[in-house]
């Protein structure tokens, strides 16, 4: 367990969290589409094995609003469930990767990508795909794909909107026909953090209130 927790490299600020973290209330308006969103991502572990190596594509217009929660959350069931996960941001593998032109060690690299049981790839799509980029995307996706490995994704960007910033279609259509796509409701929930965490620093400081 201990080993796959350092393996998976969730963030500090996730590691921890649990289903039971992902708290609809924080929704407001919206809570009902987030009770949708988590029973999605409750479903997805229960169902794991019989998936067959499907993953998901959680993404919004927006910021803030827990996609990077969840795909931790979910990572770290997964983990609990003995499965060996990744996590990465898209905006780190394309750092590592051209780190490791120089090293000569991009085979490896590539090759943890391809093959982690379960790969999270936070944040894609913030980057526009030139050249390279959709080709080392590609070979990863589509890896994954071929053995059936699941991949779940968090994006500021709908497939369409991928497409714009030129990421192949072959790329966006393994991702059509292998993951689940699952709509954030809208609503920025680090606004209403950061507010709430300015009252409580208001609160600490004894001013304001
Ligand atoms: N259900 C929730 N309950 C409590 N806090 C949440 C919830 N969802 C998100 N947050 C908090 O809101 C902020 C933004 O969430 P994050 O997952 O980083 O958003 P995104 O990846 O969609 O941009 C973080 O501080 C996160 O911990
Ligand atoms: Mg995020």
């Amino acid at each position: 367990m201990a080993g796959r927790l350092a393996f998976a490299a969730i963030p500090e600020r996730y590691r921890t969290l649990v289903m039971a973290d992902f708290d609809t209330r924080w929704y407001g308006n919206d809570q009902k589409d987030a009770d949708a969103v988590k029973a999605v991502a409750r479903g997805y572990l229960g169902n794991y094995y019989t998936l067959d190596g499907r993953g998901l594509y959680l993404y919004s217009n927006t910021k803030g609003n827990g996609k990077t929660r969840l795909a931790c959350i979910i990572a770290n069931e997964l983990v609990k469930m003995g499965i060996i996960v990744k996590f990465a941001t898209a905006g780190d593998i394309l750092e590592e990767i051209k780190r490791s032109w120089d090293s000569n060690t991009e085979y490896g690299l590539m090759s943890d990508l391809k093959t982690a049981e379960v790969l999270v790839i936070d944040d894609f799509g913030t980057v526009s795909a030139k050249g390279w980029i959709n080709e080392k995307f590609y070979q990863i996706i589509n890896a994954r794909y071929v053995s059936k490995r699941p991949t779940i994704f968090t994006s500021n960007c709908d497939l369409a909107t991928l497409e714009r910033m030129q990421y192949d279609q072959r790329i966006t259509s393994r991702i059509k026909e292998s993951c689940f796509m699952v709509m954030f409701p809208g609503s920025s929930l680090r606004d209403k953090k950061n507010a709430q965490n300015q009252m409580d620093m208001k609160g600490w400081l004894g001013v304001g209130r």
